[in-house]
């Protein structure tokens, strides 16, 4: 069958009067103003178990605008039963009906779930209206669509045959249910993980975080309006290392897609290891991790390129995006100027709430990345190995906020430049200009992590040396240009060290990992 070629989902400005601005601003306020109970989702039921923990906006924590419905182990095994008893009528399905589903979600998220998916990223991670749209609408719908495109393609891919053989490959999904963990952070990326499972024919349940349950909510009624049967996909609310437990110790646990902390990761994915006896099949495991994303920049940079690419790169989202910017190396040739227009810059931003779309950042997602973040400052403060240059304030009054912050260490290893914060502090090392090839091995040396990273630099030789230094140390590597805004079917998203399993998300290389193919011989 044909299907269409999957294109970029448009980004909407929101420019005031536009109506676009109008929809979004009506159903933040609605949603805002509204008490929403979110259930999980397992099998036809929607569990509302009264069990009500609260959902407060991280930007105004004195408000309650919802409760999301906190489940048990036995729901989790209900989830587990509910995917099983789903599988058989799922995998017998045709692909393009799987398809169908998933595209006409995407058609949901793009027009009449557009600003509803929005406002619930908005009001419960806090982003503002931009870093929604280019979130919740866009990478999500494209994940969807072309995803679509990719398993097509897979299951085009067959090999050679002859007179009197015909040989094929069965994409089978894999026996048993897999499991999707996903995080606050992205809701496109909670989005794809369990469906991208389901599109190969996979039964999943999914995890996501207690901090995005509202859009997650959105995004389950979505996939249910497009016609997915129940079971497919059953969405729990339960308790971490409870619920893996209990996942990863039953026979049918046949693949974890994971996004999340690095610790967590290698945790199930010793669990696993310890259980492996229990299993039918050897389970796939797929992780995207931490990261410590680097800016590296050498003498011949343009300083304004380097100073909106680090403004950008280290502070949109709050520097709560796995591929953020945290630590930059300038050449002393440049770093003055690098900071005056970040200062320049960062004076003329603001943080606030999100219902005003004016605010560049609003707060970070809760109390312990607040603390988080303010311990780092104070010890910079403290500290004879740093200074603070930018920022370094922040106030939980009202919501959770924490103004940009640059620090400059004088030892590259200070704590902020090699440990992940998720949070909007960037770390500056300034190294002489004429030690480029040494700071590059220092990067790299000093990336445990290995996500995304960036050069900047006008002299083509110096982008080479970079690109062979840094191989290894970023998964995504960036020329001229910030380390975040990975668009899907562009630039394939993911990377290896303590950073995950590098199957790059929106990709046919993830696809291939819910796969289990069988090689079919047939003689005549
Ligand atoms: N697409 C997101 C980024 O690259 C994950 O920032």
């Amino acid at each position: 069958a044909q299907i269409p070629q999957a294109v970029n989902e448009e980004v909407k400005s929101y420019a005031p009067g536009t109506p676009e601005r109008a929809q979004l601003l009506d159903a933040y306020k609605k949603m805002f103003n509204e008490v929403t109970e979110v259930p999980q989702y397992i099998g036809s039921e929607e569990v509302f178990s009264g069990n009500k923990k609260e959902i407060r906006p991280p930007h105004d924590h004195q408000k309650v605008v919802g409760y999301y419905h906190a489940g048990t182990q036995e729901d989790v095994v209900k989830a587990i039963d509910a995917a099983l008893a789903a599988k058989e009528a799922w995998v017998a399905m045709p692909w393009e009906d799987r398809a169908a589903i998933f595209l006409k979600a995407a058609d949901l998220l793009a027009g009449p779930y557009r600003a509803k998916i929005n406002a619930a990223t908005m009001i419960g991670q806090s982003k503002n209206a931009m870093q929604a749209e280019i979130d919740s609408a866009c990478e999500l719908i494209d994940f969807l669509r072309f995803n679509v495109q990719y398993m097509t393609e897979i299951y085009a891919d067959q090999p050679i045959s002859s007179p009197g053989i015909w040989n094929r490959v069965d994409y089978r999904p894999l026996e048993g249910f897999t499991f999707a963990i996903t995080p606050f952070n992205f809701t496109a990326i909670a989005g794809n993980l369990p469906s991208c499972m389901a599109l190969m024919g996979n039964v999943v349940v999914w995890k996501p975080s207690d901090k995005q349950t509202l859009a997650a909510k959105v995004t389950m009624e979505v996939f249910k309006k497009a016609g997915l049967p129940d079971g497919v996909i059953n969405m729990i609310l339960t308790g971490g290392a409870d619920t893996a437990k209990t996942v990863l110790e039953h026979k049918d646990f046949a693949g974890l897609h994971f996004t999340g902390s690095t610790n967590v990761f290698n945790t199930l994915w010793k669990q696993i290891g310890d259980n492996i006896d229990k299993y039918r099949t050897y389970p796939r495991i797929v992780g995207e991790t931490g990261g410590k994303d680097f800016v590296m920049v050498h003498k011949s940079a343009c300083p304004t390129e380097v100073a909106v690419g680090l403004v950008r790169g280290a502070f949109e989202y709050q520097g709560q995006k796995c591929s953020a910017a945290s630590r930059a190396y300038i050449p002393s040739n440049l770093w003055n100027e690098v900071e005056k227009q970040m200062k320049e810059m960062l004076a003329t931003v603001t943080l606030g709430s999100p219902e005003d779309f004016s605010n560049f950042m609003t707060a970070v997602i809760d109390k312990n990345s607040f603390e988080k973040s303010k311990a780092y400052i104070d010890r910079a403060q403290a500290s004879s190995e740093a200074e603070i240059v930018i920022g370094g304030t922040y106030d939980d009054s009202v919501g959770y906020f924490v103004q940009p912050t640059v620090i400059k260490a004088t030892n590259p290893k200070y704590e902020s430049m090699v440990e992940e914060i998720f949070g909007p502090i960037l770390s500056i090392y300034v190294y002489d200009e004429n030690e480029f090839e040494a700071t590059l091995k220092l990067v790299d040396e000093t990336s445990a992590y290995a996500l995304t990273g960036s050069i900047f630099a006008k002299d083509r030789a110096a982008v080479e040396l970079a690109a062979k230094a840094l191989k290894n140390a970023c998964g995504n590597f960036y020329i001229n240009d910030k380390p975040t805004g990975a668009v899907v079917g562009q630039q394939p998203f993911g990377g290896a060290r303590a950073s995950g399993t590098n199957d790059k998300a929106g990709s046919a290389m993830n696809l291939l990992r819910w796969t289990s193919v069988q090689t079919i011989k047939e003689t005549f």
